[in-house]
């Protein structure tokens, strides 16, 4: 499938013509608290990402809603001029508020506002993948991606953005959004807990396309089942490293984004993805979120 070799859990997978490691890494957690502002930590945070692409991880992803415009100013300032084999993932179509809320902003000017914010705050002349966030806070919505995803076909048409996903979004706008333009993506929040996703998934690893877990760690509330200590003492690994295994087991077109602000956490989740997991310890895994 790709001409990138890796070590890292997982392997590559290729999203259009860009092939990633399937071992990737979220941007989000370099952020201040609540996502808002500089980190408490700014040599620290780079120091991460370095770290990222000394493990050979091709595949970051960002918004300039995170910050606002903090993570992409860190990503540029730390690996500009970025290594041929890193792409670099952002989704628009949500802001922030001086609360440090997330509201929508999908209008067709608020696109194309975002997409050369992006390219500004990347340093880039194309972006890699943009996805389109759909829903809100609580989660997907109903209702059409039709305007805002055909504005994004154009800036693509245009030559600012190589490939499209969505993101938050339900299965009919998948259906929808893939009647419009090709997507290599859907980003959703997916993990051992939260597990509606599973249809969706195995009808886009079908079809080839990826599926990205947002909160594959259980995001802001730490995953927590006894199952998951269960299976983690018996194979004297951490509970994360099983939670991340336990993905890249579950389905061939799931590329892992987990966040951290930690250099160390980031070795350790690249290494304890690979952990291998017997019959018995997936039987048990997946009763979690069934
Ligand atoms: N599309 C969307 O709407 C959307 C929404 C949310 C997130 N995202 C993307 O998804 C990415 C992943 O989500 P996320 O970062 O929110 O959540 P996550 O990956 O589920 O979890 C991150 C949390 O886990 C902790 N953690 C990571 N590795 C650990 C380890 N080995 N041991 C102990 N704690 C560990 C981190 O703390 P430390 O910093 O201390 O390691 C952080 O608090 C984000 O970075 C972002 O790029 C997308």
């Amino acid at each position: 499938m790709s001409a990138l070799s890796t070590s890292l859990p997982g392997g590559t997978w290729a999203l259009g013509d860009l092939t990633v490691t399937r071992f990737g890494y979220g941007a989000m957690q370099l952020a201040g608290p609540g996502v808002m502002g500089p980190p408490a930590d700014h040599d620290g945070a780079r120091a991460v990402l370095r770290e990222v692409v000394d493990l050979g991880i091709t595949h970051i992803d960002t918004s300039d809603a995170y910050g606002p415009r903090v993570t992409n100013r860190l990503i540029a300032e730390t690996l500009r001029p970025y290594p041929e084999p890193l792409h670099i993932v952002t989704k628009v179509g949500a802001t922030r508020d001086r609360q440090g809320g997330w509201p929508t902003a999908r209008q067709p000017d608020d696109l194309r506002r975002a997409v050369h914010e992006n390219l500004r705050t990347l340093g880039l002349d194309a972006l890699d993948l943009v996805n389109l966030r759909l829903g809100d806070a609580t989660g997907p919505q109903p209702g059409s991606l039709a305007e805002p995803f055909e504005t994004l076909a154009e800036l693509q048409q245009q030559g600012l953005i190589r490939h499209l996903g969505v993101s938050n979004a339900t299965g009919d706008q998948v259906a929808e959004a893939r009647a419009i333009a090709p997507i290599v993506c859907v980003q959703n929040m997916y993990n051992l807990a939260h597990r509606h996703d599973d249809a969706l998934i195995d009808m886009l690893a079908r079809e080839g396309v990826a599926y990205v877990p947002f909160f594959p760690l259980g995001g802001f509330s730490p995953l927590q089942s006894s199952a998951l200590t269960g299976v983690a003492t018996r194979l004297g690994a951490a509970p994360m490293s099983v939670a991340l295994a336990w993905l890249l087991r579950r389905s061939p077109n799931i590329l892992l984004i987990p966040g951290t602000s930690s250099a160390a956490h980031l070795r350790e989740n690249a290494a304890g993805a690979g952990l291998p997991l017997g019959d018995e310890d997936l039987a048990e895994l997946d009763r979690i979120g069934r």
